[in-house]
């Protein structure tokens, strides 16, 4: 069974006010994302990892270096669907329960909001910021390339792409704004509350 590239949970231009434009999901979602898709049922066409789960197919073929061009497109087919659920328009700070979790772990909201702007700041490169839970501690995290939460150990909660094709085209080179425009008005913390709760 084909791999199959998961519906945007939103409308494409629904972000356009929020500062993430309906031709950067045009590009972002359906070239980039959709390359991922086709090229990972390519790679795994007629083989056993064919019927196996998008996530199966990560943590087996994770560090496997005959593997690897199966590894990079199937993890950024589920990061990226990972990615389109946590974005919300006009999200903002958490509350409730999630609000209190980070706060307990952070010290803070501006304190996480640093520790996250940081990460995908710093990350070299393509690659992803994360939200993750370890060992029932929340933790910010960053990622090089395709590579995710899942082959350590962790939960993912959030993440943001940095990849380079994620914000050239609104942002140009300016990285920083992405990630503060991503953090001031555009994070889903009702998908980071179904993750805890199913964590
Ligand atoms: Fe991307």
């Amino acid at each position: 069974m084909a791999f199959v590239q998961e519906p945007l949970p939103f409308d494409p231009g629904a972000l356009e006010p929020y500062g993430m434009s309906a031709k950067t999901l045009e590009f972002h979602y359906g070239k980039h994302h959709k390359a991922y898709v086709d090229n990972l049922n390519k790679l795994t066409q007629d083989t056993e990892l064919a019927d196996k789960s998008l996530e199966d197919v990560i943590r087996i073929t994770y560090g496997d270096a005959a593997k690897v061009g199966i590894f990079n497109n199937a993890a950024q087919v589920w990061n990226h669907t990972f990615f389109w659920n946590s974005l919300k328009p006009g999200g903002g700070a958490p509350t409730g329960d999630v609000a209190a979790r980070i706060n307990s772990a952070f010290g803070s909201y501006d304190e996480f909001k640093s520790q996250f702007k940081n990460a995908a700041a710093t990350q070299f490169g393509s690659g992803w910021a994360w939200l993750v839970l370890e060992a029932g501690t929340l933790k910010v995290t960053k990622t090089p390339n395709a590579e995710n939460p899942l082959v350590h150990g962790q939960v993912p909660l959030l993440t943001l792409d940095v990849w380079e094709h994620a914000y050239y085209l609104d942002y140009q080179n300016r990285r920083p704004d992405f990630i503060d425009n991503f953090l001031n008005q555009l994070v889903n913390w009702d998908f980071v509350a179904k993750n805890l709760a199913a964590a």
